[in-house]
C-alpha cells in the first residue's frame, strides 16, 4: 500500500492507494459506535457496496446507504436533497461520517452534501474511476450542477481520508479507464517530465491495468495534484495549470453534447491543440508535440478535433470560459514538456491555426 499525504494549513489527510483496501479496516478513519452513511449509485452498489458496508460493520459502525441514479445529469440539487432527506430521516447528527463510493459524480455530490449538512460532517472518499482516483477526489472541490451551469453550486471541502482500491478499476469500462489516462498524461505534461518519461515506458501496462504500475502512477498523480493544491488551495494561481487542454476540451464536450465524448477524450484532443499552439509560439519542439501525440494514442485517446467540428466552432465557446478576463483568452500552454504556464492574451488567429493543425483535412 502506498500513502500520499495532502498537506494543508490547518488539515492534513492521507490518500491510501493499494489493492483490496475496501476490505482493510485500518484505512477507514472511523471507530466502533460511529454512524456512517454511504453515498453511491445504482451501478456501483451491486459491485462494491456490500464489501464497504461489511468492513464498516465489522469495525462496529452503524451503517446505512443512499443510492443515487447513475450519471452526470443527476449531479443536481435534487440528488443532494435525497442525501439530506436520508440523513435526516435516520436522525444523523454532526458526528456522522459520509462516505462517497463511486466516480467523480458521486464524489462531487456527496462531498458537497458533507460540506453543508449541519454545516459540515466528516467525509471519506472512495473513488472508483481512474479519473476520480487521480483527479476529482484530490483537492477538495465539491459541487453540483445547476440547469444554467456545470459545477455552479459547491464548496471547497477536504475529506478526512481518500481510499483508492485499484482493484475497483477491473470493472470500469475500458473507455473510462482510457479517459482517466488523459488526466494522468496531463500531470506529466504540465509539471513532471520524469513522470512523462515513465509513462512512455509504462503506458501499455496501465492500459492493461497492471497493479503495481497503477499504484505507482496514481500515487504520483495524487502527489502532483496535492502539491499544487497545497500551494494554491482555492485556485488563485498554480492550480490553473491543471486545466491544460480543458478550455479546448470543454468546447468539444459542449459542442458534441455532454457524454458523446468523455471528458478525458475531449481533454486529450484539447491538450494536442494547446501543444500545437505552444509549438507555433516557438516554445515546445515538433518532436515534443509528437511525443505527446504518441503517448495519448497509445492510451487509445483521440489526438485531433472531432470530425463534425470546424476550427471556427471553437472560439465563441472558448470566449465564455471562466478564465476569460476582459475579453482576453487565458490559456494553459507549454513552455516545454513538463513545464506549463498560463498565457494571458493569446492571439486568436494563432489559436485558430493551432486548432486547424489538429483537424483532419482529408
Ligand atoms: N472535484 C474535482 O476536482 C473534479 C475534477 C475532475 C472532474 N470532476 C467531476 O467528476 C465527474 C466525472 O467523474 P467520472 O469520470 O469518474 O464519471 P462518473 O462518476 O460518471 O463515472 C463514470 C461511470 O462509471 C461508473 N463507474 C464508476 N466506478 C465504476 C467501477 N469501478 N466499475 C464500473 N463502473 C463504474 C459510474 O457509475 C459511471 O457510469 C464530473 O462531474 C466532473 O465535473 C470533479
Ligand atoms: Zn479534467
Amino acid at each position: 500500500m502506498l500513502c500520499v499525504n495532502v498537506e494543508l494549513k490547518e488539515r492534513r489527510y492521507p490518500i491510501y492507494i493499494g489493492e483490496n483496501l475496501l476490505k482493510n479496516p485500518d484505512v477507514y478513519p472511523v471507530k466502533a459506535g460511529d454512524k456512517v452513511m454511504i453515498v453511491t449509485n445504482e451501478t456501483i452498489a451491486p459491485l462494491y457496496l456490500e464489501t464497504v458496508s461489511q468492513t464498516l460493520t465489522d469495525i462496529g459502525c452503524q451503517v446505512s446507504s443512499v443510492l443515487l441514479p447513475d450519471g452526470e445529469k443527476y449531479k443536481t440539487l435534487q440528488s443532494l436533497d435525497l442525501i439530506f432527506t436520508a440523513l435526516l430521516k435516520e436522525n444523523h447528527g454532526r458526528d456522522t461520517t459520509l462516505v462517497a463510493l463511486g466516480g467523480g459524480v458521486i464524489g462531487d455530490v456527496a462531498g458537497y452534501a458533507a460540506a453543508s449538512y449541519q454545516r459540515g460532517i466528516k467525509f471519506i472518499q472512495i473513488p472508483t474511476t481512474l479519473l476520480a482516483q487521480v483527479d476529482s477526489s484530490v483537492g477538495g472541490k465539491t459541487a453540483v450542477n445547476h440547469p444554467l451551469g456545470k459545477n455552479m453550486i459547491g464548496a471547497f471541502y477536504q475529506p478526512a481520508t481518500v481510499i483508492v482500491d485499484t482493484l475497483t478499476l477491473n470493472s470500469l469500462p475500458k473507455r473510462e479507464v482510457n479517459a482517466g489516462l488523459a488526466e494522468v498524461i496531463k500531470y506529466g505534461a504540465i509539471l513532471d517530465l520524469p513522470f512523462f518519461d515513465w509513462l512512455e515506458q509504462h503506458v501499455d501496462n496501465l492500459v492493461a491495468l497492471n497493479s503495481d504500475d497503477l499504484q505507482y502512477c496514481i500515487a504520483r498523480c495524487c502527489q502532483i495534484k496535492a502539491d499544487v493544491v497545497a500551494r494554491d488551495e482555492t485556485e488563485k494561481g498554480d492550480r490553473a495549470l491543471l486545466n491544460l487542454g480543458h478550455t479546448f476540451g470543454h468546447t468539444i464536450e459542449a459542442h458534441l453534447g455532454y457524454g458523446n465524448w468523455l471528458h478525458g477524450e475531449a481533454v486529450a484532443a484539447g491538450m494536442m491543440m494547446a501543444a500545437a499552439l505552444s509549438e507555433q509560439l516557438g516554445d515546445i519542439s515538433k518532436a515534443d508535440v509528437g511525443r505527446l501525440e504518441k503517448l495519448l494514442a497509445r492510451a487509445n485517446l483521440p489526438t485531433i478535433s472531432p470530425d463534425t467540428m470546424q476550427p471556427e466552432d471553437y472560439l465563441p465557446y472558448m470566449m465564455r470560459d471562466k478564465k476569460v478576463l476582459a475579453g482576453k483568452l487565458r490559456l494553459v500552454l507549454l513552455k516545454a514538456l513538463g513545464q506549463a504556464y498560463v498565457a494571458q492574451d493569446t492571439d486568436k488567429a494563432l489559436v485558430l491555426s493551432a486548432i486547424s493543425a489538429c483537424t483532419q483535412t482529408d
